[in-house]
């Protein structure tokens, strides 16, 4: 039989779980809600969700990743030899599949921005130019597919070299320069006439704001930030090594996520204030505030900040990608390259249909965030609290309060966000 891919380290494993966790929600939704939904309050709630909902789920997805060593549709077989869980597993893999290919299109857009910055072709932009620019990227044909493309390549070229060559060494050496990137930017922001509008923006305790509404979104948030319910950490927990525990990479992701979240808050908004521009989210924010701010800023600044962007696309993309290629590897036997190739041939599909129809683009984001993904964080909830053996789980999460969150805890809180964004 083949070996089972592994990634070669403790730090390769957790960049790469990181690597997943950090991306396109830290930056363009997270310091929006945060200013919004109440400042440290927000902070403060969004912490607490991470700690009694969104980390238990992920310990369980990576449990079941790592007892059973499958990619998710082998895991779910693996679990209920019947059958009953295969559904599940499919589930899991196309939604992680849909969410790869709208993820491709955003990611294009960076790709398609760092190239422009490159250029110095944002020098002296004003708001409405951007504006421009961004409708004329976004509806040009030729322009989304082909900067699409060109994301999803990178991805499947990642994918391609292998677990630990590939998605571990990019993970391991692109976490820590974007850290260092991001820090930079802050630096700079926060040292602009003015930013401390937006350091109050996004710290000034404000209870009142704090709402139900607010309180769901802290928890869809913090969902989508780790990365949960698609298959993405079980995947990658399947490659870790035998010795290593499922608890440490949890926590360890967990903090990098929020700390990166952050910190992209503080890069962002005292920018945005310091300029006197209104604060908004999304690709608005990205692709139209940020570049007319950046770009009073020289010409390097806009580059790094893009680059920073499609890094954190990248090392997410990577993970959804890879789910579908475990299951076809570990499934269908098939090769890596040409299970990638798959892959991407299918993406290209849906990616192209998501780059010219923005109806397509909202169906698929819609889909996977509100219903697939709480449908899979569901289930893994309650595979690990009330499916696997009580002594299994224990020794594996060691703590009982952890056992009794996922058992009771997790599941009720899912529900509740998944009917509160549906209506
Ligand atoms: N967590 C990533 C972000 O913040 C996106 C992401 C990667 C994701 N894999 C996922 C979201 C799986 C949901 C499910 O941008």
């Amino acid at each position: 039989m083949r070996q089972r891919a592994k990634f070669g380290s403790r730090f390769a494993a957790i960049m790469a779980m990181a690597g997943s966790a950090v991306g396109l929600g830290n930056i363009w939704r997270f310091p929006y809600m945060v200013g919004e939904h109440g400042g440290a309050a927000f902070i403060i709630v969004y912490v607490l969700c991470c700690l009694t909902v969104s980390l238990p789920i992920f310990f369980s997805e990576s449990l079941i990743g790592k007892t059973t060593r499958k990619d998710t549709y082998g895991a779910m077989e693996q679990i209920a030899p019947g059958g009953k869980l295969k559904p599940v597993g499919f589930m899991a893999i196309l939604a992680a599949f849909v969410i790869v290919c709208f993820y491709s299109v955003v990611g294009g857009w960076s790709f398609n921005y760092l190239i422009r910055s490159l250029a110095g072709s944002f020098n002296g932009l004003d708001m409405a130019s951007a504006r421009e620019v961004f409708a004329s990227v976004g509806s040009s044909p030729v322009e989304s597919v082909s900067c699409m493309l060109v994301f999803l390549g990178m991805t499947a070229l990642i994918v391609v070299a292998g677990v630990d060559k590939g998605i571990g060494r990019f993970s391991k050496i692109s976490m820590p320069v974007l850290l260092v990137m991001m820090l930079l930017i802050a630096f700079v922001s926060l040292s602009l006439p003015g930013a401390g509008k937006g350091v109050e923006y996004l710290l000034k305790p404000d209870w009142s704001r704090l709402d139900g509404p607010a309180i769901a979104s802290a928890l869809g948030q913090s969902f989508f930030s780790l990365s949960l319910g698609v298959g993405c950490i079980l995947t990658y927990a399947s490659y870790m090594k035998e010795e290593e525990s499922v608890l440490t990479a949890g926590v360890w992701t967990a903090v990098f996520d929020t700390a990166f979240a952050l910190i992209a808050g503080f890069a962002i908004m005292p920018a945005v204030f310091a300029a006197g521009i209104e604060p908004a989210a999304g690709p608005t924010l990205v692709f139209e505030t940020l570049p007319v701010i950046f770009s009073k800023m020289g010409v390097v600044l806009p580059v790094i900040f893009f680059l920073a962007i499609l890094i954190a696309a990248l090392s997410s993309s990577i993970s959804m990608f890879e789910v579908a290629v475990a299951w076809l590897v570990d499934q269908k036997q098939m090769r890596r390259v040409t299970a990638v190739l798959s892959v991407f041939g299918a993406a290209v599909v849906l990616g192209c249909a998501c780059a010219v129809a923005p109806s397509v683009f909202r169906a698929c984001d819609f889909v996977s965030s509100n219903v697939f993904m709480m449908i899979g964080a569901l289930a893994f909830a309650l595979i690990v609290g009330w499916k696997l053996p009580r002594e299994e789980v224990l020794r594996h999460l060691r703590f009982p309060f952890i056992y009794a969150v996922i058992r009771y805890v997790a599941p009720v809180m899912i529900v509740a966000i998944a009917i509160s964004n549906l209506l």
